[in-house]
């Protein structure tokens, strides 16, 4: 009998990995892209073609893949000690990054988990826990924005204001309330962006007056919603918010997962609106997109609430792999390298690249341009339904990696990109525009 043929990577993927997000049934006929090389802004697939990273791999990437830096301040590590658990033990590395992250953030105190989610329900945990410990245990629901995305876990999906990843476990979660967000392309003067933030702000005072005394925490995404489509709100909202939490005795829990590292030009995006958050959930490109990690930094205030005689009392919540020494490793790594000089270099490196995106601003069938730090985004104009999966596809095959959220296309590049890979960016992505509205 002849031999079966050898099944390629991708074939056997569809048959055995169940891909995150993803319908299968659509990779019937259409297998997922084997890459087998990352190089900077680039990656390479299986016949060597190569594609640009516009997404930083689900925003995770800053500094390109095969960072030397990063890299080595892996290995170096993996020469001392790969693992150890956290309770009862710590290690160089997790102190180093705790003491940094204190120093650039003003919040003393971590609390280290895997992934984006397990942050937001740390947080979302740690604060409830605190109204407990502090004599106001009827303090433990939440809020969240509209549109808000905090990740995936049961716990998560609860301020998690998304219908597709939401409602198939709507009987599981204890839903959030969701407060509006001044949408700043509803807001084309700073008079109507005014009027908005003003609306906006009543309408959370209003439930804060109702619900305060049952309300542990707000949960934001600072200044871009990106899930939600790329929804941006200006610093003054943040700031407005940091005022009624504080006025009404609520927690304000920024989640950075997406936003911060530099994303939108500061090391955190609260730091536009001058707003020291009670919370802070950081992942993603804390490790420069080399490791899973993320972080929750939160006030002395919050930790001196646990600190006692009693065990109830403390924060019994673990990982195992919580605070692991190769991860904190490369974000001391990712640290070092994002530092002030970094960030002005991307400010100006971010107006280079949005002169070469001119044509995408001005296209016919785009609308709502917008821009913060390293996020761009654009709205199609009368997207067909299956506009976002033709999209990607049609910029694979022209050498760009990009997943539109619905009709909203964005590019969220890792910081080293350069004009000419910006260039073949952008021709790929009218290319592949002009393919999808076809
Ligand atoms: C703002 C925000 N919070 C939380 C998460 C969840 O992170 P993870 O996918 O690592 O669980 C994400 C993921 O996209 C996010 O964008």
């Amino acid at each position: 009998m002849p031999a079966s043929p050898p099944q390629s990577i991708a074939a056997r993927s569809v048959r055995h990995v169940w891909h995150p997000c993803t319908q299968m049934k659509r990779h019937a006929d259409a297998p997922p892209l084997e890459i087998v090389r990352g190089d900077g802004v680039w990656l390479f697939d299986a016949q060597g073609r190569p594609l640009i990273d516009a997404i930083s791999s689900w925003w995770v990437n800053l500094f390109g893949h095969n960072q030397p830096r990063i890299k080595a301040a892996i290995a170096a590590q993996m020469d001392r000690v790969e693992h150890v658990m956290l309770a009862g033990l710590t290690h160089a590395p997790v102190v180093e990054l705790s003491e940094r992250l204190a120093v650039r953030t003003g919040l003393d105190h971590a609390h280290y988990g895997s992934d984006g989610a397990s942050a937001t329900e740390i947080a979302l945990k740690m604060s409830a826990h605190y109204w407990r410990n502090v004599g106001r245990p009827g303090k433990n629901r939440y809020i969240g924005l509209a549109g808000g995305y905090h990740g995936e876990t049961v716990g998560a999906l609860a301020v998690t204001d998304v219908p597709l990843f939401r409602a198939s476990y709507a009987p599981l979660v204890r839903i959030a309330h969701a407060t509006p967000v001044p949408d700043s392309r509803a807001c084309p003067s700073e008079l109507d962006q005014a009027a908005r933030i003003e609306q906006a702000v009543v309408a959370l005072d209003a439930y804060l007056q109702r619900h305060a005394d049952d309300t542990a925490a707000l949960i934001v995404e600072p200044l871009v919603q990106c899930a939600a489509g790329f929804v941006f709100h200006p610093p003054a909202f943040l700031a407005r918010l940091r005022e009624l939490c504080t006025r009404y005795e609520v927690h304000l829990v920024a989640d950075e997962i997406a936003v911060g590292m530099g994303r939108t030009g500061t090391l955190l995006a609260c730091e536009q609106a001058g707003v020291r958050p009670d919370f802070v959930c950081l992942s993603k490109g804390l490790t420069g997109g080399y490791l899973p990690l993320s972080v929750v930094l939160t006030t002395d205030t919050v930790y001196q609430a646990f600190w006692d005689d009693d065990a109830a009392r403390g924060f019994l919540h673990s990982h195992s792999y919580t605070g692991n020494p190769l991860a904190c490793s490369a974000a001391l790594a990712t640290l070092e390298l994002l530092d002030d000089a970094r960030l002005r270099a991307n400010a100006a490196l971010a107006q280079r690249l949005d002169a070469l995106f001119a044509p995408l601003h001005e296209h016919p069938r785009l609308r709502h341009a917008r821009r913060l730090g390293m996020i761009w985004a654009w709205d199609v104009v009368d997207a067909p339904g299956d506009f976002a999966p033709r999209f990607a596809a049609a910029a694979l095959q022209r050498g760009a990696l990009l997943r539109p959220i619905g009709a909203t296309l964005y590019f969220m590049p890792p910081y080293v990109i350069d004009e000419e890979a910006g260039a073949a960016l952008r021709d790929a992505a009218l290319g592949a525009l002009a393919e999808a509205l076809r």
